[in-house]
């Protein structure tokens, strides 16, 4: 008999995942808050490998904290100690080899390509623990977060505000797109701030067949009118070079989300940030730590959401 080729499956963008699989992962993202002990077992003598090209905090922690509390076992995997980085081995032999120890990849990398290249030579599930240009575990935890906050997705307005050629705008663009909420980028009118076009297009074709309105403008107070979400991302990712820092703030702030912006936002709109934030850049301290922000409910969820997706990918749900 004709043995059947099982396809694994990674998340590498949320581009690639169909709206059911987004909304099916966030349910048991919600059920495994609820009630843990459910999935005390479920990683039993499973090992994560966790490889970092960039620092980390929320996403290290909450992927090494939700496979302990699964009774699995993660290994923090420095890159810059990788033969890869100095030039001794290719990503293909790594994947290769990591694939005959560990039962799951997650790597924060710079190139996004090479996340790409890895999961093609892995033959175990990989993750992307972020690339300069998407960050898709957190845009899930986010979507858990409005789904907590506002009761679903469909017909809510999600607004943006500050650099968008930016992996967290360009998860967004995507689940909002699959999840029928609409989108307004709010940045400069200038190429280096504006989401890729290709992360642009391949939302707006999504949008087109479930509804959702995506838009970019140069306006923030057209942005904001109505929005029942507000969200912003740092001003200098993990990737930009710190020379960039008084260019940025200069062509940023009038992007900041201050409390004269909020105002403009439904009275009942949640501020959001993946952090790490910047009190007087992207956000000013008022709205970061007022009423509306959940920014730490943001991530509590990545523990919760982490937990969802490794049991997804690994086939155990
Ligand atoms: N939001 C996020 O990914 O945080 P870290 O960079 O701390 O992992
Ligand atoms: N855009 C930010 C997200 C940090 C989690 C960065 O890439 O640094």
């Amino acid at each position: 008999m004709k043995s059947r080729t099982v396809r694994k499956m990674d998340l590498i963008a949320l581009a690639d995942w169909p709206a059911s699989r987004i909304e099916r992962t966030i349910a048991l993202g919600l059920e495994v808050k609820a009630h843990p002990e459910r999935f005390r077992d479920a990683l039993d003598r499973r090992t994560l490998i966790m490889i970092f090209e960039k620092p980390s905090l929320r996403t290290r922690v909450s992927f090494e904290t939700g496979v302990t509390q699964m009774g699995g076992h993660a290994i923090y995997y420095d890159m810059s100690t990788s033969p890869l980085a100095s030039g001794k081995e290719s990503v293909a032999d790594m994947a290769a080899t990591l694939s005959r120890y560990v039962d799951v990849i997650m790597a924060r990398l710079f190139d996004h390509e090479t996340i790409v290249e890895l999961a093609r030579h892995a033959t175990v599930p990989v993750i992307n623990g972020l690339t300069n240009y998407v960050h898709p575990t957190q845009a899930l935890a986010d979507f858990m977060t409005i789904r907590e906050k506002k009761g679903g997705w469909k017909g809510l307005h999600l607004a943006y505000f500050g650099d968008s050629r930016n992996n967290m705008t360009h998860s967004l663009l995507s689940g909002c797109a699959r999840l029928g909420m609409h989108m307004t980028v709010a940045c400069p009118d200038r190429e280096a701030y504006q989401p890729d076009p290709r992360a642009l297009r391949h939302a707006q074709r999504i949008a087109s067949r479930t509804g959702a309105r995506i838009t970019v403008t140069s306006d923030p107070a057209r942005a904001a009118r109505g929005a029942d979400i507000i969200y912003t991302d740092s001003w200098m990712s993990y990737h930009i070079p710190a020379e960039q820092r008084e260019a940025r703030l200069r062509d940023l702030t009038p992007y900041q989300v201050n409390t004269a912006l909020m105002r403009l936002a439904k009275p009942g709109a949640i501020f959001m940030n993946c952090l790490p934030a910047q009190r007087g850049m992207e956000q000013t301290a008022e709205v970061i730590d007022g009423p509306h922000s959940v920014v730490f409910d943001q991530a509590e969820n990545r523990l919760h959401i982490h937990k969802a997706i490794l049991l997804k990918v690994l086939g155990l749900v």
